[in-house]
């Protein structure tokens, strides 16, 4: 076949991203229209109406190529945190930034350390560029150990990948063990800080990673718009690095990678510190509720600091099945004894504990 010699070997092992089941595809099946979305992480509500705002009013000038740096959007993540703009880079979600990141500065042969089960995108942009994938599982399938990951890195480390809180587990490790971590990491390794649920956690020793980012040591912290900001479907991160990383992926990346009604919402967005807060006690309550609905159905789950929770299960394809036939959308991960839960409303929580509780009676313990 031609395409096995055209398409490059390497890509061989890899399969399309598998989004989350849409509740369209639920709704026939489960003979019902309340249909729960549980299952990618995404924020319940819409976006700020302040966003809505602002990207009706971008509308009429879509004739218009988007602003090509980002630069009015930049500018404002600079004030805000105190960073000089050529430190900032825009993504057409944290997504493209992943792989931007990994496309300038992998060579085949690079090792690229991260844990497992984290990020599916880590493993694929290692594929993708022909690294060497150096995975740290996870201690009990749950619980990062920086340790472990010190000890995987080689002087053949090119970028390691750390995703805090972790998706799927919603894990965290704390800010004396990230000191201890960072002062013994190789100077020359690319520590990418993933921090796409950071608005969500509450823990008082939550390492920031801007606290560490001085715009010198290749530390990299990303943020996306996606989950607090509910602007997932407009595809918007962004994210902190040293500025001779910045201009490299300026350079490949697209030229107008970031839309402007992304530019507009994600402006509009940081001007709402006051509704960040109110969803980060919302998704603390909703969690607190389904800890405890879970608990009175003996069901494990793992404290989690995002708005998704890790529920332990030896029947995880049989559980996601029972749950989509009561209309709950959750995430399995194939045969891994574990299912993600993700945050919703209020009605959301009421519903995917009854959910639970119709599937515990159907199935026993599960
Ligand atoms: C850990 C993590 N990083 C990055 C992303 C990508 O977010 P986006 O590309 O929507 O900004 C996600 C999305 O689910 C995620 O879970």
């Amino acid at each position: 076949m031609v395409w096995e010699r055209l398409i490059r070997e390497e890509l061989s092992g890899l399969v399309p991203y598998a989004p989350g089941l849409r509740e369209e595809q639920v709704r026939q099946r489960a003979g019902r229209d309340d249909i729960c979305k549980l299952s990618s992480n995404e924020h319940p509500d819409g976006p700020f109406p302040a966003a809505i705002a602002a990207m009706q009013a971008e509308l009429s000038t879509l004739n218009r190529y988007p602003e090509g740096a980002s630069t009015t959007l930049r500018e404002k993540l600079a004030g805000i945190h105190g960073i000089p703009v050529e430190q900032i880079m825009v993504g057409n979600g944290s997504n493209e930034l992943l792989r931007l990141i990994a496309q300038v500065l992998i060579r085949p042969g690079d090792e690229i350390v991260y844990p497992w089960p984290s990020f599916i995108v880590y493993p694929t942009v290692a594929t993708m560029f022909g690294a060497t994938h150096v995975v740290v599982p996870l201690t009990d399938g749950v619980t990062y150990d920086l340790e472990e990951i010190l000890a995987a890195v080689t002087d053949k480390t090119r970028i390691v990948f750390l995703c805090n809180p972790n998706n799927p587990t919603g894990t965290f490790y704390g800010r004396d063990e990230f000191d201890r971590f960072l002062s013994r990491l190789r100077e020359d390794v690319v520590l990418v800080l993933d921090e796409a649920y950071f608005e969500f956690v509450t823990a008082q020793d939550y390492p920031d990673g801007t606290d560490y980012f001085d715009g010198t040591r290749p530390v990299v912290v990303l943020r996306t718009f996606s989950k607090i900001y509910s602007l997932a479907g407009l595809r918007i991160g962004y994210g902190f690095a040293p500025a001779p990383l910045v201009h490299a992926i300026d350079c490949v990346r697209e030229p107008f990678n970031v839309n402007s009604v992304a530019h507009a919402a994600a402006l509009a967005s940081l001007d709402d510190g006051a509704e960040v807060i109110r969803r980060r006690a919302e998704n603390q309550e909703q969690k607190t509720y389904l800890y405890s609905g879970f608990d009175r159905l003996g069901i494990s789950w793992v404290p989690s600091e995002a708005n998704f929770v890790w529920i332990r299960t030896e029947r995880p394809v049989e559980v996601f099945d029972a749950l989509l036939e009561e209309g709950v959308i959750v995430r399995a991960f194939g045969t891994t004894p574990a299912l993600r839960v993700g945050i919703g409303s209020a009605e959301d929580s009421r519903r995917t504990i009854e959910a639970f509780e119709a599937v515990v009676a159907r199935l026993g313990r599960i």
